[in-house]
């Protein structure tokens, strides 16, 4: 086998994400929405163990943290208290000339929309306004008048929905800081420059945790939470040199934030934001008591009162997608032709195992990998391919990332066995029928690290 060395460009990945069906642009009958997005089938699949995985580390495997699911549209004091509503903006110009708008302070990222080859203001027809600041908060209304007393925003974070239930969940969930509570779900920004196809979208997935500590164990905890989350983008598959931390400067932070460390992978775009981890410090539940007038603080068993300080991992499974499928992406001469496979995390790939019978016209055949098939899909996500030649069919698999493939072919008729081909390594071995759910069961719970590691 022999390694074709390209460089990956995002659009490697668009492409392969349309022709296989994980990801389609939105609305396409209708001309698109911009930097919108639907999934298809192995999209949610893989959407979906992204999710799991994120919940089982934190929340199922831990005694600290408990789940919320709080609503997307909120009071809409909540954010104004959260101080969204004055400062969740980015500073916006337009061009005069083409009619673009433009994110102030990434201009040298951005397009003339006369001349793409240019920047933003570059050519002498260029003519920027003044930056003004762009709330980002999607506006809606809520009940049947259309005016300012019924408008609400779409949520840009899932944080304040658990701010707010501080209160309920620290005393009917019988926990005391440190403990967290964990959320995921849809968040709405209105980006104005959204793009690199998942990367910045106007609508996402969130997965968060907010995570109580005493005051003064705040550092200690915002240290823990970074290396927390790098271990799990690592034992994701994640490429150990395709991972980085970076500490934001003061100038760079939240209005929220008293300290930031992102955790950063490096995307066919260059080194970019994978994760969040922030020291929110007692901003949130000060903000909020202050708006709400309900105490949202900690009363420990000496009756000592404290606003506990909030350490806070934030990631979108889109930025989790994006970076995984970038890494796993691999392009390999396997004799005189091109093999394109997805060498993901078998927990993350969208399907586990494949059932080809070699012949399917051979009744033998057939019936024995449609039995096997419907034994292994009550466990896992499996799938049977009876059409086209075996090779277009393993082709196939390896496009999704399937780890294995158990082939029923003549020698099964004779001796009850199956041939299992592994999708990194192209190796086959034979596996007797009765073991195969044994033999997948256990192979899903092995450690897993991405041959293409250095
Ligand atoms: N509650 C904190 C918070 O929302 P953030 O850094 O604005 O912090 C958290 O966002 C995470 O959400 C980011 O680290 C990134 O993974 C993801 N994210 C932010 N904006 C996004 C967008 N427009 N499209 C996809 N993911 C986004």
């Amino acid at each position: 086998m022999a390694e074709t060395a390209k460089p990956l460009t995002m659009d490697t990945i668009v492409s392969l994400c349309r022709r296989r069906g994980f990801v389609f642009p939105s609305s396409e009958i209708y001309g698109g929405l911009g930097s919108t997005y639907d999934y298809g089938h192995y999209g949610v699949l893989t959407k979906n163990n992204i999710r799991s995985l994120w919940f089982r580390a934190m929340v199922q495997e831990r005694d600290d943290i408990v789940a919320l699911d709080s609503a997307i549209i909120l009071n809409p004091r909540v954010w104004e208290a959260s101080g969204h509503v004055a400062g969740f903006t980015d500073p916006l110009v337009d061009c005069r000339t083409c009619k673009l708008r433009f994110r102030a302070d990434q201009l040298e990222d951005g397009r003339c929309g006369r001349k793409p080859s240019k920047r933003p203001g570059e050519t002498p027809d260029c003519d920027l306004t003044e930056a003004r600041q762009f709330n980002l908060m999607f506006e809606t209304h809520v009940g049947a008048l259309q005016d300012e007393s019924s408008a609400a925003y779409l949520r840009p974070e899932t944080a304040q929905g658990i701010f707010i239930n501080f209160k309920n969940v620290s005393q009917l969930a019988r926990r005391k800081p440190p403990f967290g509570i964990a959320q995921f779900g849809k968040a709405f920004r209105n980006e104005i420059t959204p793009g690199n196809f998942l990367f910045r979208v106007r609508e996402f997935e969130l997965m968060e945790v907010e995570f109580f500590v005493p005051p003064v164990d705040a550092p200690k905890w915002h240290t823990y939470w970074i290396d927390q989350r790098l271990d799990w983008h690592r034992d994701l598959g994640l490429r150990e040199e395709n991972l980085r931390v970076r500490e934001h400067s003061a100038d760079e932070r939240s209005h929220y934030s008293s300290a930031t460390s992102d955790i950063e992978y490096l995307y066919p775009i260059g080194w970019q934001e994978l994760e969040g981890v922030a020291n929110r410090g007692d901003f949130d539940l000060t903000q909020h008591t202050q708006h709400s007038g309900t105490k949202l603080e900690w009363i420990d068993p000496d009756g000592n009162r404290y606003t506990p300080h909030v350490i806070e991992p934030a990631v979108s499974i889109e930025r989790i997608f994006v970076a995984l499928l970038c890494d796993a992406y691999d392009e390999e001469l396997v004799g005189d032709r091109e093999r394109v496979v997805l060498r993901l995390h078998p927990k993350v790939a969208p399907v586990k195992a494949a059932i080809l019978p070699l012949v399917p016209r051979d009744e033998g055949m057939a019936t024995r990998a449609r039995a096997l098939y419907e034994e292994l899909r009550r466990h896992h996500v499996v799938e049977h391919d009876d059409s086209g030649q075996i090779g277009r069919r393993y082709r196939r698999q390896d496009e999704i990332g399937t780890p294995w493939a158990f082939t029923i072919d003549e020698q099964t008729l004779e001796d009850e066995t199956v041939t299992v081909r592994d999708r990194d390594s192209l190796e086959q071995e034979r596996l007797p029928l009765f073991g195969v759910r044994e033999w997948l069961d256990d192979a899903l719970q092995q450690d897993w690290q991405s041959p293409r590691s250095h």
